[in-house]
């Protein structure tokens, strides 16, 4: 049998990160330019099933049966066993990752959509969108505990969503383009550590928290219609108040902020922090005229910039 191979994207937050955790809507985009890559065979020698890792030029080796329980490979194959009553036999996978991890831009999700994908092919089996997507789920939830769903949702599906727990997806239609320009702060915070830090924080003062998730909420339901719209002018407006909010809920950093403050005095129409904060990234809308000079600006100060778009022509 030859190896087979699949992938998945990165994603952004655009909008509403933690406070769509407690049932306030959200925005999140795919990033077509970094994805996981993964590729398996079956293992010919072995009966144990073996993960190769490669990330910086340094190669690691897992064996299946030695990962614990609550291990992103192993809660992913897991998750797929037990979803679909099956048993895959034994495998070689290797993982190579573009996506940074614990940076916000969805590097667990995106590994266990590649992982499923990769495994239906492997068994010869075609599963819908919405099944990989309820599988990555549940590992979604071995990873972060409490996920509002998302990472999954926006990586398996590759489109723009307006996600709200509970309530069926809705595909947002980005009539104009808009372009995006991500920066790294450097630093990183694993967001399971993040959304409990807010949760702990919201027990302290749960009336002050609903009102952030609030406003966030009202920011993300106009910041849909301006996105729709291609009023990318308004929509970076109100990344800058979102990230305001999220200031608020002490999920950024100086860090953070100073990117924010660059980005905006280069010219972006606003710009925020993307998934948990704390570290990992922030997101920046500009016009495509000075996307370039922004992402210089921000590369002064940033070990890592990617620049995207989203939207149609
Ligand atoms: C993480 O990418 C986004 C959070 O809102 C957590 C979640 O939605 O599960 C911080």
């Amino acid at each position: 049998m030859p190896a087979i191979s699949s992938s998945a994207k990165g994603k952004t937050i655009l909008f509403g990160e933690h406070a769509v955790v407690y049932g306030s809507p959200a925005i999140a985009v795919p990033i077509h330019s970094i994805q996981v890559k993964v590729i398996i065979q079956p293992s010919i020698d072995s009966p144990e099933s073996i993960i190769w890792t490669k990330e910086n030029n340094c190669k690691k080796s897992f064996k299946v049966n030695e990962l614990a329980d609550d291990n992103l490979f192993w809660g992913t194959i897991r998750e797929f066993q037990n979803a679909l009553n099956c048993s895959l036999p034994p495998f070689i996978l290797t993982i190579a990752s573009e996506i940074p991890i614990a940076a916000g831009l969805g590097s667990s999700a995106s590994l266990s959509v590649a992982m499923i994908r990769v495994f239906a092919e492997f068994l010869g089996m075609k599963l819908s969108t919405d099944i990989i997507n309820q599988i990555a789920y549940r590992s979604e939830v071995i990873q972060h505990g409490t996920p509002s769903g998302i990472d999954n949702s926006v990586i398996a599906y590759e489109i723009p969503i307006y996600f709200e727990k509970g309530k069926k997806l809705e595909f947002l239609q980005i009539k104009k383009k808009s372009h995006l320009v991500l920066a790294d702060s450097g630093e990183r915070a694993l967001t399971k550590d993040v959304v409990q830090f807010v949760q702990e924080s919201m027990q302290k003062n749960p009336t002050r928290y609903q009102k952030i998730f609030s406003q966030i909420g009202s920011i993300v339901r106009s910041a849909k219609n301006a996105l729709e719209k291609g009023e990318s002018e308004l929509v970076g407006s109100l990344m800058t108040e979102n990230h305001q909010q999220l200031q608020m809920l002490g999920v950024s950093s100086v860090q953070l902020d100073l990117l924010v403050n660059r980005a905006t005095q280069s010219g972006a129409y606003g710009a925020k922090l993307c998934g948990g904060g704390q570290g990992g990234f922030i997101v920046a809308v500009c016009n495509l005229e000075n996307q370039a000079a922004i992402a210089e600006k921000l590369q002064e100060i940033s070990p890592h910039v990617i620049k995207t778009s989203i939207g149609e022509d």
